[in-house]
């Protein structure tokens, strides 16, 4: 498998709140607490080698460079856990633009249709963030990394909390240049395509509906 463009984050807060996210005798409560936790942490690590405009301020004791983030940056989550990693995200940066697309899988043909799509402008200089913390087989992320190269932004990356090795192989034959930061790389998909060992429906268990 090809590891270039996946940034395994070791930080050990990251790793202390994905074991609770784990084990399954955690209750919603810190589920909800250690997600917020390791969505912010994970999307700070998405941001990093953004571009920053050098300018000059004044500190109270002189005159200092100073360094403001020069990007547009657009988060899509892809519904329904992607949103659980919104609020780490807008948190972190207050003036981001979200973009939502809408996907429902077709039970005949198990193919994704889109019912809706509303994105802020997208252009040259505009990274987007796609966020669903569990990338399992990929074709969610995939459809949504399709239509966006379409309006050419300048990156395109994906967070999320956990990702199985059969995602990333997806992703990354189509889609080489894609950074994927996430908290672990697990074993498998199991014939259910969930992610093993994994943590369960990360949907079920952030949003209350198991
Ligand atoms: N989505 C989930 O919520 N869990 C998995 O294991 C895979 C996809």
């Amino acid at each position: 498998m090809i590891l270039k463009n996946v940034f395994v984050c070791k930080n050990p807060i990251i790793q202390d709140s994905l074991s609770h996210l784990r084990d399954k005798k955690t209750s919603l409560h810190e589920f909800r607490e250690n997600s917020d936790r390791i969505c912010y942490l994970l999307f700070a690590e998405a941001t990093k080698s953004l571009s920053c405009k050098k300018g000059k301020i004044e500190t109270p004791l002189c005159e200092t460079t100073s360094c403001t983030l020069d990007e547009n940056i657009v988060v899509v989550p892809v519904l329904r856990s992607g949103i659980a990693m919104l609020f780490g995200a807008m948190d972190l940066l207050p003036n981001v633009k979200v973009g939502f697309v809408g996907l429902e899988r077709d039970e005949c043909t198990a193919v994704a249709r889109e019912y809706y799509w509303k994105l802020p402008e997208i252009d040259h200089n505009t990274t987007i963030i796609v966020t669903d913390p569990m990338l399992a087989t990929g074709g969610s992320i995939l459809h949504l990394l399709r239509r966006m190269a379409e309006e050419n932004p300048k990156e395109m990356r994906v967070a999320s909390v956990l990702a199985a090795p059969e995602g990333i192989e997806a992703i990354h034959q189509e889609f080489p240049k894609v950074k994927i930061f996430t908290a672990s790389i697990d074993q498998k998909l199991n014939d259910k395509k969930y992610i093993v060992p994994g943590l369960g429906d990360y949907g079920d268990r952030y949003f209350n509906t198991v």
